[in-house]
């Protein structure tokens, strides 16, 4: 099987390849780490292996909860074989506490816990920085029908409860967390992408005396260190939590 050979894309931190079987892809998870578009770049080894695994858990545990995903089943430690899906072209991000990009843009201040949910929509593009869409810049674009990103909005809030408790349960509090979703061959709406420390801000309650530990790609993002120490830990505690059951 010659699967591996026909990269079709690459992107910041994974390569997508084809599969035999044309509805489907392997996705590969690469080490590197990039930030604030780009402008910030490292390799970490291991990091690829991690966030696939952690990825490929998650993706099992909203399976198992009625939640459309890409994912099929891991091919090895860093890689996973998923439906091959045509990508929105839109970042929803779920806030549940005030962190990051809210706080720089608005006068609403860091750890401030919301009232309900907020959802976000980013264009999906580097060149322009991924901007922050309105609904009219959306029906605008023509990028989504209403029905479409009801269902999607629908499906992150659903999504957001499962994974609040998931990881609550792990001892984490999820600060917020970014999706992406694609049609798969059938047309339906599906999970993409993936979920993972990189995308997801992920803040220890084991270590809860005050100050905010970030065990996600924050550590990257702000000079923290230990990158590989604190996605091992959230890695640990998916497998601990999963075995425990
Ligand atoms: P933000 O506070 O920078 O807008 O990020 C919100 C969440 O979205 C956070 O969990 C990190 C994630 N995110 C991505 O996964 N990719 C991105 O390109 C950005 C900007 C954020
Ligand atoms: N994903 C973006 C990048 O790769 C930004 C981020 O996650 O902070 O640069």
């Amino acid at each position: 099987m010659n699967s591996k050979i026909d990269l079709i894309y690459e992107g910041k931190a994974k390569k997508i390849y084809a599969h035999d079987d044309l509805d489907k892809v392997i996705i590969e998870f690469k080490d590197d780490a990039t930030a604030f578009n780009a402008l910030k770049k490292a390799k970490f080894d291991g990091k690829g292996e991690l966030n696939c695994l952690i990825s490929s858990k998650i993706f099992e545990f909203l399976i198992e909860n009625d939640i459309p995903t890409h994912y099929l089943g891991l091919k090895n430690k860093n890689s996973m074989i998923a439906q091959k899906i045509k990508i929105i072209p839109i970042e929803v991000v779920l806030r549940n506490t005030a962190y990051g990009s809210l706080c720089k843009q608005t006068t609403i201040k860091p750890g401030t816990v919301l009232e309900s949910p907020l959802i976000d929509i980013y264009l999906k593009n580097d060149e322009l920085n991924d901007p922050l869409l309105t609904k009219e810049r959306i029906n605008l674009l023509k990028i989504i029908d209403n029905e479409d990103l009801e269902l999607i909005t629908d499906m992150t809030l659903k999504i957001n409860k499962l994974l609040k408790t998931f990881f609550y349960n792990i001892k984490l509090n999820l600060v917020d967390f970014k999706l992406e979703f694609g049609y798969n061959a059938n047309g339906r709406i599906v999970l993409g992408d993936e979920i993972s420390p990189d995308n997801c801000r992920l803040w220890d309650l084991k270590q809860n005396n005050g100050t905010i530990v970030s065990l996600d790609k924050d550590r990257f993002r702000n000079d923290l260190g230990g990158f590989i120490k604190a996605y091992t830990e959230i890695n640990n505690r998916i497998n601990n939590y999963i075995n425990s059951k």
